[in-house]
């Protein structure tokens, strides 16, 4: 049975104000909405390293501001460098976050140092008011595209806690269920950080979008059985050839899409496909901490320093992927030959 509640507002994860860059912390969701007050790039940088700020175009509009924060401090360039490498190097894989600090870096490199700080945060602005935009659209597109669609599985989160705006692939969800025409959104639980179980479900929840939340392991049979009519996820980096990465357990969803014949469908702006890595192969997929699969909530799931693998991301082949949704419209894959 699908879950509801009343629905509001969705959440702003982040927000520019009074020289602070203010930001929920999203690894104290669903349990508390803690603001942090980031006043640096090294503190911006941390809160992207350990997900308190996460997603992969909101990792790129936190990092602009990031920049901008550190030259109202110091307009001198060996700031603007050290900030662009502290941040650029918060994580690797989604490519929206170097995108970003290189946009920033030019925007100030182009004006005098009197004029850093706000040349800085003018392009801030503008890369958050573009992808609040291609948000929109993405809704719009992906809702026309998924008209047919009531029953609907996601995988990790790709909200408002993930994008400016309304986010990309929950976008689609939202906007589908704002036109009455989604019967649940089906949300995976997206070991081992629960970005499904805690974010997605907060957002389903607070939009009262009628949802179920299943285990990782639960979704091929579920897709098998019949029971999704579409999947949909959002990208870290989409390569020259439309391969796609994403949050680890998206690869064997687009193979179960595959099986039984219904669409996988990826989500996200244009800033996240990356025309200068030809293939999936040439993406730096991040290796996090073992910790993350052996604990959970700070208790032991498994005995003391099993050896353990956590890669954050895998790669789907673009032949697997029947649509790419952006803000441009719905691209076919593959998008250009990358091999
Ligand atoms: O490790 P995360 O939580 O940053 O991973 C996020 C994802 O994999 C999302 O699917 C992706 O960034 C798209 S967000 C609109």
């Amino acid at each position: 049975m699908a879950a509801t509640r009343a629905g509001t507002a969705p959440v702003v994860a982040l927000h520019f104000g009074d020289g602070v860059l203010h930001a929920i912390d999203q690894t104290e969701l669903p349990w508390r909405e803690r603001q942090l007050e980031l006043r640096t790039a090294a503190e911006v940088a941390d809160a992207i390293k350990r997900l308190a700020i996460r997603g992969a175009p909101l990792i790129g509009v936190a990092a602009a501001y990031g920049v901008a924060l550190e030259l109202a401090r110091d307009p001198a360039p060996t700031s603007l460098s050290r900030a662009a490498e502290t941040l650029r190097t918060a994580r690797p894989t989604a490519v929206n976050l170097s995108a970003a600090v290189d946009r920033v870096e030019r925007a100030v490199q182009a004006v005098g140092e009197s004029d850093a700080g706000d040349a800085a945060l003018t392009e801030a602005r503008a890369i958050e008011a573009e992808e609040q935009a291609a948000s929109a659209a993405i809704a719009t597109h992906g809702a026309e595209l998924l008209a047919g669609a009531r029953r609907i599985l996601t995988h990790c989160n790709t909200g408002a806690l993930a994008a400016p705006g309304r986010g990309t692939a929950l976008a689609v969800i939202a906007e589908l269920a704002a036109r009455g025409s989604l019967d649940a959104a089906i949300a995976t639980e997206s070991r081992p950080l629960l970005q499904g179980a805690r974010l997605t479900v907060y957002e389903l929840s607070r939009l009262g979008i009628p949802h179920e939340l299943v285990v990782d392991s639960a979704a091929p049979g579920l897709i098998a059985a019949g029971a999704v009519d579409a999947v949909i996820v959002g990208c870290d980096r989409v390569a020259a050839n439309g391969d796609v990465a994403n949050k680890v357990g998206t690869y064997g969803l687009a193979l179960a899409a595959r099986a039984a014949a219904i669409p996988f469908v990826v989500a996200g702006p244009t800033s996240t496909i990356d025309l200068a890595t030809p293939t999936g192969a040439e993406i730096t997929i991040e290796e996090r901490d073992p910790d993350e699969v052996r604990l959970i909530a700070g208790r032991s799931l498994t005995l003391p320093g099993t050896p353990t693998r956590n890669p954050a991301f895998d790669v789907t082949p673009a032949e697997l992927v029947s649509a790419l949704v952006t803000e441009d419209g719905v691209l076919r894959p593959p998008l250009a030959s990358g091999r």
